[in-house]
């Protein structure tokens, strides 16, 4: 970093806005530095080949908000956000042979290729902002997230329109986000995480920023509604949105996940959506009105590629 942009360490913690390059240049070069940290810290956890929705650490090898891994077998899948690529490279391991992963941060991705090299999973990964993915429309039948940049946007609906486009027609995106109940409460572990703190309906996103003011992390809050819209506004079809409680059998604290907040508040939302293919298009048109929508209550409901 030059001396103009100042240095990395945070000098204060503000709300503020920041638009859709500031938050991924800050947050590009925080996972920089943060990845190896991070891996040490969370990586035995999160499992090399793993896939948890979040800190609460829900498996998709119980909950299977993918559908039947089975029928992924011949499946194009897209992890947006991946880390390491511990999911993706559960899905590699479950048979899924065409996953891929991108992450805006090249040492996150170095550490999947590390785990690649002692588990002998590959996983194709590429460095890529999830504002700005660099694939074809239409390429993909799944794209799925686990807290993997979304949390990190400014304009969710952006984001979410950029996933769909990526989607063949009846495809389906699942990602899970922060639960946007958690923006209220300091991001504390313990009783003080308890305590509302800052209005919920405050969009301002939180900023560390450096000695000269620029943004060195940056965490976007997105309401549930927002999210909704998100989808709907994207052209998806929301199926569910699962908020885990936290299990009684995890002790972990995640920085400000904990078995105290978690039997008290959700920690975790996972949106599951699909994108209309022609003939559900079709029904849509002539269909009721909350199809028009885009909002249909169709917890648990399968799309037809399912
Ligand atoms: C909490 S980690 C989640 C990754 C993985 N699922 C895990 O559990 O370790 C968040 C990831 O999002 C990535 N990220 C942040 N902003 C991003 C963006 N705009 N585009 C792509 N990835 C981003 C970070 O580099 C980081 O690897």
């Amino acid at each position: 970093m030059n001396d103009d942009a100042g240095g990395a360490e945070v000098h204060r913690v503000t709300r503020r806005p920041a638009g859709p390059d500031e938050s991924a240049q800050a947050n590009r070069v925080w996972w920089e530095r943060a990845a190896d940290d991070y891996q040490a810290e969370h990586g035995s956890f999160l499992r090399d080949t793993g896939f948890l929705w979040g800190p609460e650490g829900v498996d998709e090898a119980d909950v299977r908000l993918l559908g039947p891994v089975e029928k992924l077998s011949g499946a194009r899948v897209l992890e947006l956000g991946c880390g390491a690529g511990q999911c993706s490279r559960w899905l590699r391991s479950q048979g899924v042979e065409r996953v891929v992963g991108v992450d805006v941060s090249h040492r996150q991705l170095q550490h999947g290729l590390r785990i690649d090299e002692h588990t002998g999973l590959r996983v194709p990964l590429a460095q890529a902002d999830v504002q700005r993915l660099p694939f074809a429309g239409a390429s993909f039948d799944l794209v799925c997230s686990a807290f993997g940049g979304l949390p990190f946007v400014p304009d969710a609906e952006a984001a979410v329109t950029e996933a769909a486009r990526v989607l063949r027609p009846g495809g389906r995106l699942v990602f899970s986000v922060s639960h946007p109940f958690r923006w209220c409460f300091p991001d504390d572990p313990g009783e003080r995480g308890l305590t509302v703190e800052q209005s919920y309906f405050d969009r301002r996103a939180y900023v560390e920023e450096n000695d000269v003011g620029r943004a060195v992390y940056v965490e976007h809050h997105h309401t549930v509604g927002d999210w909704v819209r998100a989808i709907a506004g994207a052209g998806l079809v929301l199926r569910d949105l699962v908020e885990p409680e936290w299990p009684e059998e995890n002790p972990e604290t995640w920085d400000g996940w904990s078995p105290l907040r978690g039997r008290l508040f959700p920690g975790t939302a996972v949106f599951t959506a699909a994108k209309p293919d022609d003939s559900a298009d079709r029904d849509s048109r002539t269909g009721p009105a909350t199809a028009r929508t885009g909002l249909v209550p169709a917890v648990g409901a399968e799309t037809e590629d399912d």
